[in-house]
């Protein structure tokens, strides 16, 4: 209830001029170009699961599944406002790939989602990260204008924004994210092989190490795709839960096990 009135409450302030009296939450829709391009961004396709945080009158849910073939899911707080969606979705003939649910977003399950779409404010993106950073590694977030604090965004793009019904600046940032795996920490492999990893969101350091060489490396996670560059070595490799599979160069291909201490066993 706390976070709903000081999202209200926050929500309320670049929106005086355009809220309705009696409104109780008041809400900011996101122009019908913007939202193109947020799914674009998100790489939507029919494959995915969008869940849209807050989810307004439910354009962003009912574009994903009619324009690009998704399954979709919007929370929203105000029935009102999930009422109207739901009736939009049936007009737009996707009802069968769309749900609408009165929720609390941060009560939600977004263990399901492939794609989240937010339209929040700065404090409750901050809010909604640590959680959003336990999602499936690989699951892309969407912001509009909103980024996540110094959890860099891996894409940023400013789109005109006519439509747009704040600001004297008709213009809408959008943000991407693809959630890292959790690579942190000692990875061991046989003979002498180990990696062990120091992670920040998405970018990483390593100390590589076969036998009595090593070699410092860094580099990036996309998803559970991991990309290292050292002055004389390259890795690729893919984080799979406890498993780390190395796969180029071939000469290096190996598959690591999460350290369960501080060391690796020897042998
Ligand atoms: C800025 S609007 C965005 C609407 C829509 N996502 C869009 O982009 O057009 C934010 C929406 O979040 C809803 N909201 C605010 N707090 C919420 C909460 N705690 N749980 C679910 N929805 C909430 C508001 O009612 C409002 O409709």
């Amino acid at each position: 209830m706390l976070r709903r009135l000081i999202l209200t409450a926050a929500l309320a302030l670049p929106l005086c001029a355009t809220a309705q009296s009696g409104e109780e939450v008041p809400f900011i829709t996101t122009p019908d170009n913007v939202t193109l391009a947020m799914l674009q961004l998100a790489g939507v396709g029919p494959q995915d699961h969008v869940i849209d945080l807050g989810s307004g009158d439910g354009r962003i849910v009912i574009t994903a599944a009619r324009r690009f073939g998704a399954r979709g899911l919007g929370v929203e707080i105000v029935p009102d406002l999930v009422a109207r969606s739901r009736s939009a979705a049936a007009k737009a003939g996707v009802a069968d790939r769309t749900e609408f649910r009165e929720q609390d977003l941060f009560k939600t399950d977004l263990g399901a989602a492939t794609v989240i779409t937010m339209y929040l404010l700065p404090e409750v993106n901050l809010q909604l990260r640590p959680a959003l950073l336990q999602l499936k590694p690989g699951t892309r977030i969407v912001s509009h204008d909103w980024d996540m604090g110094d959890w860099a965004p891996d894409e940023t793009l400013t789109v005109d924004a006519p439509d747009k019904t704040i600001g004297l600046e008709k213009k809408s940032r959008l943000h991407r994210w693809m959630v890292p795996a959790r690579a942190e920490g000692l990875w061991c492999g046989t003979a002498g092989t180990q990696l062990r990893i120091s992670q920040r969101y998405q970018g990483v350091q390593a100390l590589w190490q076969r036998g009595n060489r090593q070699w410092a490396l860094q580099g990036r996670l996309d998803g559970a795709a991991l990309r290292l560059l050292g002055a004389d070595a390259t890795l690729q490799a893919r984080v799979d839960g406890e498993r780390l599979h190395i796969a180029a160069p071939a000469a290096d291909a190996v598959t690591l096990a999460r350290a369960s201490g501080e060391r690796c066993p020897a042998g």
